[in-house]
């Protein structure tokens, strides 16, 4: 189903709700108990429809009553890392904090699984940044679109509106952050630390398989075993491995999402902080500074523009993209770069330089027959009886769900556990006969859409994506101009680096490899190829043609990391040092995915939200040291007492 289509749903399951349980039955002959009963049901259903809904339990948006107002520590972005970090800060008492958020509160869809996609090309919502077209990369989207680097809009971030998936990334990849970037305080045992905070308070479940993907899940488990690949030896909790697993951690409890804008924020106890202010609507423009001292934030909120200054630090968690955009508004980033566009260069760093995400490769594959999933496959999420299930059973059903399983692999050596994976096959989603398929919410050419609706007319299609776990491409984000309203300039870089294309061609030999399985011979499956002309003129099947479908093919997955890449002192890569904070400004630190050296084995919302308790946990500390060092010396030093300019 389309995301219009889904938003239709939406209001018509609500208006069915109440046609079906209240318009009629009066008219009816009813000795009373009938009626009685439908109204029962109704007011039960309502109650519980209401309850999701309650927009009183998430914390109360706070409204300025001055030009200038200031706090100890100011957050930017009330995303998946800043709703945590707002929310540790002000757990003490003495400490007042600002949380300002561009988007608004979680609407409905956010909240319940199957409709949180009619959310992801709604511009209230999300920043529909796409990167300038270029020859190389995502050349099937629309023509005029370059790559999409889709991001969230609202309290909660990512978290409010994405897959729920919770992984943390593999031991190897802090054990390399630690001892080959030399990242002190990133190595796994220690993030594990956080991560069992973060766990505590997200009380994580697993996505409950429905009938149908349980028979997806079977049926990858048996291919699988045939090809006799690995299986996993630990829970995805304690790390990525190799192998498939369906039991996936998410952050969602009975169809219900738990961002950690939900878990850290609307909490009772949170929301009745005083010295916490959620500030949504609130969009910054840009930093401001005091010499070298970050010392507040210029923000607009409706037509007004406002400042909010920060009396002890600055933290920047607008997210991978606009995090950096706003170093760079503010003058840090590639000095000549700044100057060209008329901003006055404060410092020289590598701002938007290590953007990178991991990129799928959605192959389809379709089925010769039935295989035995008609038999299982569900009620659809949008009937009323669906939703009636899921609002008076628990948030149980199909809106509650649709997620299969995902696996970790070398594509140089499928049946070992040689290295690390470098594989992520992300998701197996099924896609109905008759359905509309991926290619419109993928943003791809009307041909295509229409080929792939023309080839599930006939047959339903498994919807195979390969990510690369190791990425070796690097993307680059820059400003257009000075104006903080332009979205960025992003210039995307998926598989420039020839190692990056060499791993997809591997994950294309590795699923034409599971074709050849006993296990999916019998559903008939075959490959079904989306018509690319300048692919399709290629020698079929060389590996010719499928770097030609690669370049088209081969588009964003919503992970963006890395641009304000953590590094060591003399390492010139770094915006930030590995306390998060920015080198050469005092009180200015980048706390959210953009932090990232390289990406994690895995989906990045958990190593997010990792990132915003050891960044908490950093400030609380690296404040109780100044302050402690700061009675011996008895410094006088008074930030406040110099003029600001920005
Ligand atoms: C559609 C989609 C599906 C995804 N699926 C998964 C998944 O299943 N599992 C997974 O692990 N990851 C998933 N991700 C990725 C994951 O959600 C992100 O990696 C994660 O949210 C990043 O967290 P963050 O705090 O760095 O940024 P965000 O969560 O993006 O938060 C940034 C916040 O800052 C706000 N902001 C931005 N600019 C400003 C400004 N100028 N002023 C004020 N506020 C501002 C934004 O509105 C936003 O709320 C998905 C992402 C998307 C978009
Ligand atoms: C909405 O939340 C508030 C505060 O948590 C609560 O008092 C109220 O009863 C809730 N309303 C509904 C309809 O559940
Ligand atoms: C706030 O209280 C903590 C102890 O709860 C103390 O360590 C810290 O110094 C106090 N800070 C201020 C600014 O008073
Ligand atoms: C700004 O918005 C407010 C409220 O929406 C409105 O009353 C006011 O006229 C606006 N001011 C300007 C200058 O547009
Ligand atoms: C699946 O089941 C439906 C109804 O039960 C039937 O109409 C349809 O033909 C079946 N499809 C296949 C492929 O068996
Ligand atoms: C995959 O396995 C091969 C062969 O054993 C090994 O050389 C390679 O390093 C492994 N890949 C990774 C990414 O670790």
């Amino acid at each position: 189903m389309r995301a219009s289509e889904q938003r239709v749903a939406l209001s018509l399951w609500l208006l069915l709700l109440l046609a079906t349980c209240s318009g009629g039955v009066a008219a009816q002959q009813s000795n009373g108990v009938g009626v009685a009963l439908i109204e029962a049901a109704r007011a039960a259903l309502l109650s519980e429809a209401a309850a999701l809904s309650n927009s009183s339990d998430w914390p109360a948006s706070y409204e300025p009553g001055q030009l200038s107002e200031s706090y100890d520590y100011i957050v930017v972005g009330g995303g998946s890392a800043g709703s945590i970090v707002a929310s540790r800060l002000s757990e003490q008492r003495n400490v007042s904090v600002l949380l300002l958020e561009a988007g608004a509160q979680p609407p409905l869809e956010s909240d319940i699984y199957a409709l949180s996609g009619s959310l992801h090309h709604d511009e209230r919502y999300m920043w529909l940044d796409e990167a300038q077209p270029n020859g190389n990369c995502c050349l099937a989207r629309r023509a005029g679109s370059g790559c999409n680097w889709w991001h969230a809009r609202m309290l909660g971030g990512g978290g409010s509106l994405n897959g729920n998936i919770y992984v943390p990334g593999s031991a190897a990849n802090f054990r390399r952050w630690r001892w080959q970037l030399q990242l002190k305080g990133w190595d796994w045992p220690q993030v594990q630390v956080a991560y069992r905070r973060l766990q505590q308070q997200l009380q994580l479940n697993f996505l409950p398989l429905q009938p149908l993907e349980a028979q997806l899940a079977k049926l990858i488990y048996a291919a699988a075993r045939e090809l006799q690949l690995p299986r996993p030896r630990q829970p995805l909790l304690m790390g990525s491995d190799f192998g498939y697993t369906h039991d996936v951690p998410a952050t969602v409890q009975q169809g219900r999402r738990r961002s950690s804008a939900r878990q850290y924020l609307a909490q009772p106890q949170v929301r009745a902080r005083s010295n916490l202010r959620v500030l949504l609507a609130a969009q910054a423009q840009r930093l401001l500074f005091k010499r070298q001292r970050a010392a507040g934030v210029q923000y607009t909120l409706g037509n007004r523009t406002l400042r909010a200054l920060a009396k002890r630090e600055l933290v920047l968690s607008a997210g991978a993209l606009n995090s950096a955009k706003l170093l760079l508004l503010s003058g840090i980033g590639p000095a000549a770069e700044l100057r060209a566009l008329g901003i006055q260069p404060l410092r020289d760093l590598p701002v938007g330089r290590n953007l990178h995400d991991h990129g799928m490769l959605p192959l389809f594959l379709r089925f010769g027959n039935d295989c035995g999933l008609n038999a299982s496959s569900s009620r659809s999420a949008y009937a009323p009886a669906s939703v009636a299930e899921y609002l008076l059973q628990q948030q149980r059903g199909p809106l509650a769900a649709g997620f299969s399983m995902m696996g970790f692999i070398n594509s140089s050596a499928p049946h070992s556990r040689d290295g690390q994976p470098d594989l992520h096959i992300v998701a197996h989603t099924f896609m109905p006969r008759g359905s509309a398929g991926s290619f419109e919410y993928l943003g791809l050419r009307p041909e295509l859409v229409t080929a792939q609706r023309a080839a599930l007319a006939q047959a339903p299609m498994l919807q195979l994506m390969g990510s690369l776990l190791l990425p070796k491409s690097r993307s680059k984000l820059q400003l257009r101009s000075a104006d903080p309203q332009q979205p960025p300039l992003i210039s995307s870089a998926y598989a420039a680096d020839p190692a990056d294309r060499a791993t997809l061609l591997r994950f294309i030999r590795y699923v034409q490899l599971m074709l050849t399985t006993p296990a999916f011979q019998r559903c008939g499956l075959q490959l079904w190829l989306p018509p690319l002309p300048a692919c399709d003129a290629l020698t079929p099947d060389s590996d010719d043609y499928w770097l030609c479908h690669i370049r088209h093919m081969f588009l964003g997955a919503w992970h963006a990391v890395g641009s304000c890449r953590m590094a060591t002192r003399n390492d010139p890569r770094g915006v930030v040092d590995e306390r998060l904070r920015v080198f050469g400004v005092q009180g200015l630190r980048v706390v959210d995915a953009s932090i990232m050296p390289e990406i994690t084995a895995g989906n990045t919302n958990a190593p997010a939200m990792m990132i915003a308790e050891q960044g908490a946990r950093m400030i609380r500390e690296d404040y109780n040291r100044a302050a402690a060092a700061a009675t011996l010396a008895e410094t006088t030093e008074q930030p406040n007492d110099i003029p600001l300019y920005d």
